[in-house]
């Protein structure tokens, strides 16, 4: 696996991408070189390509536990976030109610605010101090209007995981309403799949896990019916027409199969950090619910330090971290994650994420790149 060291570079940012896995990248070649054909031409080659369109469905389906007629490729995950939105939507025979977490990703809080315009109703799910959804507060929000409701598995700026299991239970007592699970951050980190989960619509994304950026899955239950966005075409069952990507299909496919070969974050990764932070700033800390967070992400709040200076300082001692999301830190924006759950605004925020190629090495140079970058602010 491509690792950091290869450019002394320690590459802690895998919330935003992740290296592409070398066996994802051959099986790829090999679709770009051999399975070139369209899988919808009935010639040989078209057939040939159809073949690894249906095993790469079959192996995706087979992890989520699920029927591949279940599994719809798409460009990324906003798009299946947007399909999986607007999708449902169109079903509705007239406005209904909407209820999101706070702490959504931009793909479905932007997404889900588009329902305003035909004429939804959409409610934002409050989260507590520590960055979790509570059930019971989802459960006091639904009713009978209510036909979707959005709560992510793992935070993306956090690294805290939300109760999806407890709010699709909520979720059931509605009977039409449906749950959106955006398993973007945990999928193949933490286990997840449709049915134990509980959710009727689940999204991730290839280049999350050591596949390629542009790939990416929703799959549904029975009971989630969707509406295309556009027309023009009949695959993936007419709900997301357009020539497939097989290669970034295939690709997914490679990175989904590798996942239970893979090592996992390993939670003893966050201590040499904090106690970097904390010997130069005794007021540092995690931000979040300990108890709650995923070991693979872990940010940091650190009071009256600049985010994007701290960054810097890091990346001028070779280590790749980030401010938060991937989305707000080119734009300095104020995180609407922070926000919701009422971290001061004069906190400088770092998000260092693991992947399966970081080491040990790797997170006593980051520490040590964090404790000379702190004494110099
Ligand atoms: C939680 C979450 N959802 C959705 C997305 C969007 O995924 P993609 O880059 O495949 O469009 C991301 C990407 O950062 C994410 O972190």
């Amino acid at each position: 696996m491509a690792s950091g060291k290869q450019n002394a570079v320690i590459y802690l940012d895998n919330a935003a991408t992740t290296p592409v896995h070398p066996q994802v990248a051959q099986a790829m070649l090999r679709a770009l070189q051999e399975d070139y054909g369209n899988p919808s031409s009935r010639h040989a080659m078209g057939l040939a390509a159809e073949r690894v369109l249906r095993g790469a469905r079959r192996e995706v389906a087979a992890r989520v536990r699920v029927d591949s007629g279940r599994v719809l490729f798409t460009s990324g995950a906003t798009e299946a976030n947007a399909l999986a939105i607007l999708g449902m939507a169109r079903r509705q025979r007239r406005p209904g109610r909407v209820l999101i977490s706070a702490i959504e990703h931009p793909s479905v809080l932007a997404t889900t605010r588009m329902l305003e315009e035909a004429g939804h109703q959409v409610e934002l799910i409050p989260v507590e101090p520590g960055g979790w959804v509570d059930p019971e507060r989802v459960a006091e929000m639904l009713d009978e209007a209510t036909f979707l409701v959005a709560v992510m598995h793992v935070n993306n700026e956090t690294g805290i995981i939300q109760p999806v299991c407890d709010v699709a239970q909520a979720v059931r007592r509605v009977p039409s309403c449906r749950l959106l699970v955006d398993a973007v951050q945990s999928f193949g980190r933490l286990p997840l799949d449709l049915p134990s989960s509980g959710a009727d619509l689940m999204t991730f994304s290839a280049h999350k896990i050591g596949g390629p950026k542009g790939a990416a899955c929703l799959v549904r239950s029975e009971r989630a019916a969707l509406a295309p966005l556009w027309g023009g075409g009949e695959q993936e069952q007419g709900l997301r027409p357009g020539t497939e990507n097989l290669p970034g299909i295939v690709g997914l496919a490679a990175a989904v199969e590798l996942q239970s070969e893979l090592p996992s974050a390993r939670e003893e990764y966050a201590a040499p950090l904090v106690e970097a932070a904390l010997a130069r700033h005794p007021d540092a800390h995690v931000i979040g619910d300990r108890s709650r967070r995923a070991a693979h992400i872990l940010s940091l709040a650190i009071p009256k330090v600049k985010s994007e200076v701290l960054i810097n300082l890091l990346e001028a001692q070779g280590v790749c971290a980030s401010s938060g999301s991937a989305c707000h830190s080119r734009r300095s924006l104020r995180s609407h994650v922070l926000e919701a759950m009422g971290v001061p605004l004069d906190h400088g925020i770092v998000r260092f994420s693991f992947g399966p190629q970081t080491t040990r090495e790797d997170i006593e140079r980051a520490a040590d790149a964090l404790g000379s970058a702190l004494s110099k602010l």
